[in-house]
C-alpha cells in the first residue's frame, strides 16, 4: 500500500523529490528541502468526502467537442462592476473565473482582507440588482463582530454578503452547501495559511497543512464551480509553507505591493491560469477603502507642469510595467568638489555608471570630481533600459557642462559652447564663462519625456513599446518626445499629432536639442 511515503519538498518552488538534497535540484535554493508524509490517515479522511471526485463513475474524461460546445459558457466570467471591480477585474484577465481558486499575498497589512471584502462587497451587492451571487466571507483571523464592524465602517451594506469565523478548512467548504442551495452561484474568500484539515499531521500553517488544505480548497472549487478567493501572508524566504508552494496548486496568484509609508498599493498577477500576467492594478488606499488610480502616471508626477515650475536635475522616463505604461520622474543631484562617488535610489547602480561614463566620454561631462545622487520619485524602481536617456538627461540638467577639449581642464564645472552653437570664445572669456556656468543649472523644460536606451557610443536605442510609450506621453498632454533616431519613423505612422516626436541619433543630439 502507499503507507507513510515521505517527500520532499522545496519550500521555495515547491519541487518535489524523493529523497533529501541539500540543494533543490530544480531552483538551486540551499536548505529549503522539507519533509513532507503523504500519512495514510491524513488521506484517507479526505478522500471519504463527497465533495472530492474520487468515485469512478466521476472520473470520466470528456468528449472535446462536447467541451468545446460549452465554451461560451466556461469563458464566462463573474463581472466585478464599478471601477474598483473594473481594476481587479483587468488585472485577473477579465473578471473572476468560476470554479477558480486565487491567492492573494502580501505582506500583513498591506491591505489584502480590505480588498477581498471589497470585492466580496461588489459581488454581493450584484446580486441585489439581479447579477450576481451570494459571498461568504470566512476569516481565520478576525471574529465575525471584527469583520462587521470592518465593514460598517467601509459602508458595506451588502444583503448577500455572509460572515463565517473558523479556521477549519471544511467549514468554508461546508457552509456552501448547508446555507444555499444553488452551488455555482456562491464565492468565497478566505483567508489561508492559518486553516487546517483536521486529520492531516502537521501544525496549521505548515507545509503539509497548507498544502493539504489549499489542495481540498481547489478540488472544492472545480467541483462546486464557486470562486474562491484566499488572503495570505507571504513571505519572500525562511517560511516553511513558502508561497511557492502554493503557487503551484492554485488557479491564479495575486501580489499585493505597497511600501509602508506609501498610500499606493499594486496589485501583481504573478501566476495567472486565465490571463496574462502583463497586468498590473493600481490602488489607492483611502480612509477606509482601496480606491482606483485611474491614471497611475499621476502617483509618479510632480502637480501640474506650470511654466514657473521648472527644476534642475529633473527629467521624465516612460516605463512600462505589464500593459499599462507610466511616466516616471528621475532626479539627479552633482555636487562638484567632493570626492567622487555615486548614490543610486531606484536606478541598478551599473546601469547608472555606464551612463555617468558615457556621458563623460561621449558627451564631454566632467564629472569625475562629483558626487552624483540618483533618483526615482516616489520610490519606485527603474529596471528598464527605456529610462536611460532620461537619466542622461537629468544629470545632464543639474550639470554644468565643460567645454570639450582639453584646453579648459577646472576643477570646477564649466559648460559645454557647442550646445550655443560652436562659437569661438577667447580665453579670458572662456575663463569667465566658466565661472558663470559653474553656478548655473539647466532645467530641463516642461512637457518634455525621454524615451531610449543609451549604448557605450552614446547611441540611442530603441526598447520594447516604442507606440505605446510615445502613445502615453502624448494623452497625458506632454508637447515632446525624444526618441531614438530609429523610432521616429514607425512613430510617425501612428499619427501622434498632440506631441511633438523628436528622433535623435546620439546623447551629443539629445543635449543640443533639449538644452
Ligand atoms: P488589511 O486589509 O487588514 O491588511 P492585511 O489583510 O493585508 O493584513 O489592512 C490593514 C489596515 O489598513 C487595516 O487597519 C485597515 C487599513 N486600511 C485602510 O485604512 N484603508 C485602505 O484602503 C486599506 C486597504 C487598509
Ligand atoms: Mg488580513
Amino acid at each position: 500500500g502507499k503507507g507513510n511515503r515521505v517527500s520532499w519538498v522545496c519550500a521555495d518552488c515547491g519541487h518535489t523529490d524523493g529523497q533529501w538534497w541539500g540543494t533543490c535540484r530544480s531552483c538551486k535554493s540551499v536548505g529549503t528541502m522539507q519533509m513532507f508524509s503523504e500519512g495514510d490517515s491524513g488521506n484517507r479522511h479526505v478522500v471519504e468526502r463527497t465533495w472530492l471526485p474520487q468515485k469512478p463513475e466521476q472520473v470520466q474524461p470528456m468528449r472535446l467537442r462536447d467541451v468545446n460546445k460549452g465554451i461560451s459558457q466556461l469563458n464566462w466570467r463573474i463581472p466585478l462592476s464599478g471601477p474598483f471591480g473594473n481594476e481587479v477585474a483587468r488585472v485577473l484577465g477579465g473578471g473572476l473565473v468560476p470554479g477558480s481558486l486565487v491567492l492573494v499575498g502580501g505582506d500583513p497589512g498591506v491591505g489584502k482582507s480590505t480588498l477581498l471584502l471589497q470585492m466580496a462587497a461588489i459581488i454581493a451587492e450584484g446580486r441585489d440588482v439581479g447579477e450576481c451571487a451570494p459571498v461568504v466571507y470566512v476569516s481565520g483571523e478576525e471574529s465575525v463582530e471584527q469583520i462587521g464592524n470592518r465593514a460598517d465602517r467601509m459602508e458595506i451594506g451588502a444583503e448577500e454578503l455572509f460572515l463565517y469565523c473558523s479556521t477549519d478548512v471544511e467549514v468554508p467548504v461546508f457552509i456552501p452547501i448547508f446555507l444555499m442551495t444553488d452551488l455555482s452561484d456562491l464565492f468565497l474568500c478566505t483567508t489561508t495559511l492559518l486553516f487546517y484539515l483536521k486529520d492531516v499531521t502537521g501544525s496549521a500553517g505548515g507545509l503539509t497543512q497548507v498544502r493539504e488544505c489549499t489542495s481540498a480548497l481547489l478540488r472544492f472549487a472545480k467541483k462546486s464551480n464557486i470562486p474562491i478567493l484566499l488572503a495570505g501572508h507571504v513571505t519572500k524566504s525562511g517560511d516553511i509553507a513558502g508561497p511557492r508552494v502554493l503557487e503551484h496548486i492554485v488557479d491564479a496568484v495575486l501580489y499585493m505591493e505597497g511600501e509602508k509609508c506609501s498610500t499606493y498599493r499594486l496589485l501583481r498577477p504573478v501566476k495567472n491560469r486565465f490571463g496574462s500576467t502583463d497586468e498590473l492594478g493600481v490602488f489607492e488606499m483611502s480612509q477606509l477603502v482601496l480606491q482606483v488610480v485611474s491614471n497611475p502616471s499621476q502617483m509618479f508626477l510632480r502637480e501640474p507642469h506650470s511654466d514657473s515650475d521648472v527644476l534642475a536635475g529633473l527629467a521624465v522616463a516612460v516605463v512600462m510595467d505589464g500593459t499599462r505604461t507610466f511616466l516616471i520622474e528621475i532626479q539627479a543631484l552633482c555636487v562638484s568638489g567632493s570626492t567622487v562617488s555615486r548614490h543610486v535610489n531606484g536606478i541598478q547602480a551599473s546601469r547608472a555608471d555606464m551612463i555617468i561614463a558615457v556621458l563623460m566620454k561621449q558627451a564631454g561631462l566632467k564629472l569625475q570630481e562629483n558626487a552624483i545622487f540618483l533618483n526615482v520619485v516616489s520610490g519606485m524602481a527603474l529596471t528598464e533600459t527605456s529610462g536611460d536617456l532620461a537619466v542622461a538627461a537629468a544629470i545632464c540638467s543639474r550639470h554644468v557642462f565643460s567645454v570639450a577639449g582639453p584646453l579648459l581642464t577646472s576643477s570646477t564645472n564649466s559648460y559645454c559652447l557647442s550646445i550655443y552653437g560652436h562659437f569661438i570664445f577667447p580665453e579670458q572669456m572662456k575663463a569667465n564663462l566658466l565661472l558663470l556656468f559653474s553656478f548655473l543649472e539647466f532645467p530641463i523644460p516642461n512637457g518634455i519625456a525621454f524615451i531610449g536606451e543609451i549604448g557605450l557610443s552614446g547611441e540611442l536605442h530603441m526598447v520594447p513599446g516604442m507606440e505605446k510609450r510615445a502613445s502615453t506621453v502624448a494623452k497625458l498632454g506632454y508637447e515632446k518626445c525624444i526618441v531614438p533616431k530609429s523610432a521616429e519613423k514607425s512613430l510617425a505612422s501612428i499619427g501622434l499629432e498632440q506631441i511633438k516626436v523628436i528622433g535623435c541619433e546620439n546623447l551629443k543630439e539629445v543635449i543640443n536639442i533639449v538644452f
